[in-house]
């Protein structure tokens, strides 16, 4: 076979577009005015692939606004030109062309029946995450497909960041930061016992259910009392969460918890700064060697409003990359997934600020 060409589809390619479509699928097919919408669609990638100028295969990725995901909506390949590697070629163009848009995941649904096209997917690195039951007109079910499309490359020289999960459900704080004090100095050990001794010097006590999580005075006050040198920003003074309980007795602890707080810190010397920090201010502290534990909302990320502490490693002009301690394994995820994971730089704005007050708050930790 000759090398195939790939190149982004044409209005001339549409008819043949038609016959494939007619050949690959006996239901759910893209009509003319479809395929016609996708090649004027700026937004829309679909690309094709010619051998000796016979177009046999196509591939099409569609994106959702304001989120990093791309989805392969259908890929083709001509029956009498299965099985030589174009249907791979088209997955790893469509690749490329999604990173380009600055696509984070690609997602796909494929029938559960479709043997050949997941194994295509598994091959290139795709893993299962989630079924839609009764999905296709003939009430088959899909199985949801996603691969990580955009990977951190740090630049020669700058430092790893070990990653840690967090092991309860309200040890996010002490995770992020046992990830922080053993990038910074290697001779720190990470063991389950010191994270929960973390949380148990940085906890809030309370939240809106179950044990509260902990809050950015005490996780500076953990980092200072193992060596470490802290800033803490924040933009509002007071206890903070305390509008998630609401019983008299809970608010009346939380403000107990934090003067404790606050007189722990002035004996430490630790003042803190009372300020919306920016992304330029992170980037410069990363650049200067300090880690900051954020804390971000949840609600963008999977819908649940809570507070979420990770740590971020890294920047570039396009991503913020954290390490996120929290792995949902119910949704197939993996530490791979949570590691240096990418967020836009204005998306990842939105997401550290949490609650009605818009809390925004991080904890810098640097070498002594
Ligand atoms: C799925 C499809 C696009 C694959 O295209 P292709 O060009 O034949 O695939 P490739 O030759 O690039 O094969 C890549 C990998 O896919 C897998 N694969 C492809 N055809 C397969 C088959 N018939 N059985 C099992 N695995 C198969 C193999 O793992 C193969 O890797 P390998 O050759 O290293 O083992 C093609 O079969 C097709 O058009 N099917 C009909 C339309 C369709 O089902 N689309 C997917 C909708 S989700």
């Amino acid at each position: 076979m000759s090398a195939p060409v790939v190149r982004s589809a044409l209005r001339s390619d549409i008819t043949a577009l038609l016959q494939l479509e007619a050949r690959c699928f006996d239901q759910d097919r893209i009509s003319r005015r479809s395929f016609l919408r996708f090649i004027e669609h700026p937004q829309d990638v679909l690309l094709t692939a010619e051998v000796n100028d016979v177009l046999l295969g196509y591939i099409l990725v569609l994106f959702r606004r304001n989120t990093q995901l791309a989805r392969i909506y259908s890929i083709a390949v001509s029956p009498d030109a299965r099985g030589l590697g174009l249907g791979r070629i088209l997955l790893e163009r469509a690749e490329m062309a999604a990173q380009e848009r600055g696509a984070v995941f690609m997602r796909l649904e494929v029938r559960t029946d479709n043997i050949a096209a997941q194994n295509l997917y598994q091959r290139l690195g795709y893993r299962q995450f989630g079924v839609y039951h009764d999905y296709y007109e003939d009430h088959e079910s899909a199985l949801r497909y996603q691969k990580r499309i955009h990977h951190y490359h740090p630049l020669a020289g700058s430092r790893a960041v070990p990653y840690y999960r967090q092991t309860t459900e309200f040890t996010c704080g002490p995770a992020s930061l046992m990830m922080a004090l053993s990038a910074l100095d290697a001779r720190h050990r990470t063991e389950p016992d010191e994270e929960l001794q973390l949380w148990r010097e940085a906890t809030t006590i309370f939240m809106t259910q179950g044990h509260g999580g902990c809050g950015p005075h005490g996780l500076a006050l953990a980092a200072h009392r193992r060596g470490f040198a802290v800033e803490l920003v924040l933009n509002q003074d007071g206890p903070l969460f305390i509008s998630s309980v609401r019983s008299p007795e809970k608010k009346q602890v939380l403000e107990r918890v934090h003067r404790q707080f606050l007189a722990n810190l002035a004996r430490a010397d630790i003042v803190p700064r009372y300020e919306h920090f920016t992304l330029a201010q992170l980037e410069q502290g990363l650049n200067e060697g300090r880690l900051p534990l954020v804390l971000i909302s949840t609600y963008h990320l999977d819908g649940r409003k809570a507070p979420h502490w990770v740590l971020v490693c890294a920047m570039d002009r396009e991503f913020v990359y954290i390490h996120d301690p929290d792995i949902d394994e119910a949704t197939g995820e993996s530490a791979v997934d949570k590691q240096y994971l990418p967020i836009a730089r204005a998306r990842f704005d939105r997401l550290a600020r949490y609650g009605q007050n818009a809390l925004r708050t991080l904890v810098w930790v640097a070498k002594p």
